[in-house]
């Protein structure tokens, strides 16, 4: 059976096929034809060894061990089938291997739910690895601590041929999670700078060679019209952030000191409270007069996970302290103190012990309050002290 490559290769990922680069990225939206033309791709490289009668390995891992099967195994069985060698296979389920029965060259499936496990692996002439699903990782430092295990075992007899390789290629599948502070987001963006890694982003409107179903066409369609962020997330494979992610952090402005040419005008506190589980925080806030926004200072306090939980006095006692403190720093009484609508105890037990009153948040519709923020922001007026205190998580009312 002749097989032409062109006709199961979308050409969008012709640069993936042919690149040099030993690290390769295949990241994108759903049915995006990463997993096939990886797994079609691993198939054609075992080609030139086998036709010189060399027995390679190439292993397949994926994090969760038991979806191995149904995952990368039967993936591998599929390019098998299209490229027309399938029988020249035998495959071993029990035992998670697809051997070629005259050469030995095989393919190995493993989970790697224990990365130490791993570490101990002497198959031998490795030729490629392929990582898939690669979100389901921990963190990058799973990946580092398999890839040596693997390159070092790369096939050091192996006779010269154009189609061969002097180094393991070692591939990664997955779908860009929404939160662009997730680990993978993170380091595949460090990586887009690195000579040694090849990173292509492919989504379903890439099929030239009309593999799509009409069917599941039409239905991308409606979630495109209906959920234009979901859409973008799940089918063109885009970091459009955490539903709760709703402030574009570049607009958050870094101060290392409070800035010469401008002086403070008033200082604001604001408290989001809790009691048994969420944290208490109270930020100082100053208005300048050019009219900008720094967070100063933080105080934070979670009772989660202690036995004593700080009562309301306790909590007043902290916040006086903490406000005093920040009056006598930049010399200036607080304005107007702003405590979460929710809150009563706390907001009694400070009028009782100190005299002051919060004033309780003028709630109003989400949308509309997330507005505010979102617009005080965009016009470039919110900076925060880069202090150790500001990096607690804070509960911003205006
Ligand atoms: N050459 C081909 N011929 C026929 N069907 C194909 C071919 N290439 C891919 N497909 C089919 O297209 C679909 C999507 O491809 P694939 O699973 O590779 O996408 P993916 O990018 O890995 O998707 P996901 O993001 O869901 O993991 C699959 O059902 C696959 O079997
Ligand atoms: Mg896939």
């Amino acid at each position: 059976m002749k097989v032409l490559m062109s006709q199961l290769v979308n050409p969008h990922f012709r640069e993936m096929w042919t690149t040099e680069k030993p690290y390769i990225i295949c990241k994108g939206g759903r049915g995006s034809f990463k997993s096939s033309t990886i797994s079609l791709k691993l198939v054609a490289m075992t080609k030139a060894y086998i036709q010189d009668r060399e027995r390679v390995s190439i292993v397949c891992i994926r994090k969760n061990a038991t979806y191995l099967r149904d995952s990368c195994y039967s993936q591998i069985t599929w390019a098998l089938n299209k490229l027309g060698v399938a029988h020249e296979f035998q495959f071993l389920i029990s035992q998670m291997r697809i051997v070629h029965k005259l050469t030995g060259t095989t393919f190995y499936f493993y989970g790697a739910d224990d990365p130490l496990k791993l570490k101990s692996n002497i198959v031998g002439n490795v030729v490629a690895v392929w990582f898939e699903e690669v979100t389901e990782f921990k963190n990058a430092e799973e990946l580092d601590q398999i890839y040596p295990t693997f390159i070092r075992q790369r096939p050091k007899d192996s006779k010269p041929n154009a189609r061969k390789y002097d180094h393991v290629k070692i591939f990664h599948s997955y779908n860009p999670p929404k939160n662009p502070y997730d680990w993978i987001n993170e380091w595949v963006d460090q990586k887009k700078f690195m000579d040694s890694f090849f990173i292509d982003h492919s989504t379903y409107e890439h099929d030239e060679l009309g593999i799509n179903d009409k069917e599941q066409l039409k239905l991308i369609e409606t979630y495109k019209q209906n959920d234009p962020d979901y859409y973008r997330w799940l089918y063109l494979g885009e970091v459009i952030g955490l539903g709760t992610n709703i402030y574009n952090m570049d607009h958050f402005h870094r101060l290392d000191e409070l800035p010469n040419d401008d002086y403070i005008l008033r200082l604001y506190f604001s408290t989001d409270s809790g009691h048994q589980i969420s944290a208490t925080t109270c930020s100082c806030y100053a208005l300048t007069q050019k009219g900008n926004v720094i967070l100063l200072d933080t105080y934070y306090y979670s009772p989660e996970g202690k036995a004593n939980k700080k009562a309301p006095d306790d909590l007043a006692k902290d916040l006086n302290q903490f406000i005093v403190k920040c009056e006598i720093t930049y010399n200036k009484f607080a304005y107007k103190m702003t405590i979460d609508s929710a809150e009563g105890a706390l907001k009694n037990q400070y009028y009782k012990d100190y005299g002051d009153h919060w004033h309780s948040v003028a709630k109003s519709k989400k949308v509309d309050m997330i507005d505010y923020v979102q617009n005080l922001l965009a016009q470039g007026r919110f900076f925060y002290l880069d202090t150790d205190a500001n990096k607690m998580p804070t509960g911003v009312l205006f």
